[in-house]
């Protein structure tokens, strides 16, 4: 048993910005995705048929079990590719790990990651470790694409309808299981969710030619759909009782178990979020729960729903579902902004 200590909090956007302040970026024409646009990952042309795609996710133990820590770490570091509509190509263990501790632990992690990259069909070709106190594990991942299939976060177009491939409240279940107790149904459909590759979703969405697409992770879906909502210049609309959620989510915002992302991706995105309808305030943790492996969040011409959908569930992508809208921005709803519609 690894002592689970709960997803590491990413580091504030603003602080972040503030870090890298005078740090100035050569432009590259070759570089198609950069930091700008707050995309999942760094895209790099090498020629018109072939892109090259960049990424590493880590984090500490988010469950008490070494072998699917190690899976779920390595699902969640993979999606970034994914949520470019890439293919993973190589992996390089990212690992921290206090060499006085069971070894036995060590190999379980390594084993977890080194299944989930088989399954992508990627393969592991190095990576770091050092010696610390505390066990950290991830990815970096190279992904390949043709560059006209990139799907970037800002070609979202109004009319849309957003697919989400994913139930919410990872982050407070895992609470759950750290403070309080989650029965063995739920913590086995939390675990399936979280070892899930975002692969199938993926392959669905380049074959459907979504518009845009970006995976809820840490941020939340209100932190990523703003993200994707400035970038596409569009304002989006979500309907909350549309949302799918994993089982017991209600019952951990009842014992108050939010992470502290729940607080942080409030602050975040609190000027760009407009609530309509009658609030529920339980519901309302749902949507700035930070997500561990979370799914994708596809914008998507309506007239296309359908076939997606039918794609997504027959490879197993079965919690899929519309949970919104592309709106054209106006003066109620500008640009960047997210409606969250409470209406039952
Ligand atoms: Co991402
Ligand atoms: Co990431």
């Amino acid at each position: 048993m690894v002592k689970s200590a709960g997803c590491a909090a990413k580091i504030f956007p603003d602080i972040l910005s503030e870090a890298l302040r005078n740090i100035v970026i050569e432009k590259n024409e070759n570089v198609l995705v950069g930091f700008e646009g707050k995309d999942d990952a760094g895209v790099y042309k090498i020629n018109d048929d072939l892109a090259l795609i960049h990424t590493a996710d880590f984090f500490t133990p988010v469950v008490d079990d070494p072998y699917m820590f190690g899976q779920i770490a390595a699902a969640n570091a993979l999606s970034d590719v994914y949520a470019m509509g890439g293919k993973p190509q190589t992996c390089l263990n990212i690992v921290a790990f206090p060499q006085t501790q069971d070894l036995d632990i060590f190999n379980e992690i390594l084993r977890g990651g080194s299944d989930k990259i088989k399954e992508s069909g990627a393969v592991l070709i190095g990576g770091h470790s050092i010696d610390i106190e505390n066990i950290v594990y991830g990815l970096a991942v190279a992904g390949i694409i043709k560059p006209s299939d990139l799907k970037c976060n800002n070609n979202a177009k109004p009319g849309d309808k957003l697919i989400l491939t994913k139930c919410l409240g990872t982050g407070i279940l895992n609470n759950m299981i750290k403070f309080s107790e989650l029965n063995k149904e739920n913590y086995n459909q939390l675990i399936t969710s979280m070892t899930r590759l975002n692969k199938n979703a993926a392959e669905c969405m380049i074959k459907s030619n979504a518009n845009a697409c970006t995976d809820i992770t840490g941020f939340g879906l209100a932190g990523h759909a703003m993200q994707m909502a400035a970038a596409s210049r569009v304002a989006l609309k979500f309907y909350v009782r549309e949302l799918p959620v994993l089982n017991g989510v209600n019952e951990g915002i009842r014992k108050n178990l939010m992470t502290r992302g729940d607080k942080s991706n409030k602050e975040y995105t609190k000027a760009n979020v407009i609530n309509t309808g009658s609030i529920n305030k339980e519901a309302e943790h749902i949507l700035y729960d930070p997500q561990t492996s979370g799914g994708l969040l596809i914008s998507i011409p309506e007239e296309k729903t359908g076939f997606l959908l039918l794609e997504l569930e027959k490879g197993g992508d079965i919690y899929a579902r519309i949970v919104g809208e592309v709106l054209s921005p106006t003066d109620e709803n500008p640009e960047g902004i997210i409606e969250f519609d409470f209406t039952s």
